[in-house]
């Protein structure tokens, strides 16, 4: 459960990146706490007069986004984004992200990729020196649990298969996720590509060159960090 202060932080966060979001833009809409807050915070925009149309991340932004009376398109209506403004599990020094703790990373890497300009939007509580301390998600196709399974705990990366209760986890996907130890991994990227090779492994929650601006809460304001 977040802190009163983690979820000011978010808030904080949420609302100085809406200050990016200019008339006719089609805008990203992340997932997660720190994005819903964004999303609320654009709804009253919207009925202000903005202008602007939204591709959710996940189906739990999708209807918040309806309820608030944000009109939405998809990819292949409007084709790139924008603007996307997504939350981060954790980000270091580089801007590197774990994201997916909310399990919406498949659909929120494609928005990124397909986003002129990344926002992420975060409590001060994400900020790390080195990722993983958080664990990484990664989603993969059910039928290839058992071997990916057994290929990443030859890894040593520790895979644990995420439930809701007793069951399995879902994705928005119909997918499972897997969330992986990889504190003593030292080349990001080369894991990432390893993990991509494996036939099942659909995508990973490593972010690794995306983000473009980071906004961080803190207790009173706000710290924008723009990648170099
Ligand atoms: C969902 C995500 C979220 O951005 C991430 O989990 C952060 O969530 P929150 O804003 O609730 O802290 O990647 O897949």
């Amino acid at each position: 459960m977040a802190s009163i202060h983690s979820d000011n932080e978010k808030k904080l966060a949420a609302l100085e990146a809406l200050k990016y979001v200019t008339n006719g833009m089609i805008l990203g809409l992340g997932s997660g706490s720190t994005a819903e807050h964004m999303i609320h915070g654009l709804g009253v925009k919207v009925s202000e007069g903005l202008q602007v149309k939204g591709v959710p991340s996940s189906e739990r932004s999708a209807e918040l986004a309806r309820e608030l009376d944000i009109p939405l398109t998809t990819l292949e209506d409007c084709g790139k984004l924008d603007l996307t403004i997504d939350g981060a599990d954790e980000f270091d020094p580089e801007l590197r992200l774990i994201k997916g703790g909310g399990g919406a990373l498949l659909r929120e890497k494609i928005l990124a990729h397909n986003s002129k300009m990344n926002i992420i939007i975060t409590d001060s509580s994400k900020a790390v020196e080195r990722l993983g301390a958080f664990k990484l998600p990664v989603e993969i196709i059910p039928l290839a649990v058992w071997p990916i399974l057994e290929e990443l705990n030859a890894m040593e990366l520790q895979p644990v298969l995420r439930k809701t209760g007793q069951t399995n986890y879902r994705t928005d996907e119909n997918n499972f996720i897997l969330d992986l130890n990889i504190l003593k991994q030292d080349d990001l990227t080369a894991l990432n590509d390893t993990l991509l090779s494996i036939p099942g492994v659909v995508e990973t929650g490593l972010f690794l060159d995306t983000t473009n601006i980071l906004i961080m809460g803190k207790r009173e304001g706000t710290t924008t960090i723009r990648r170099a």
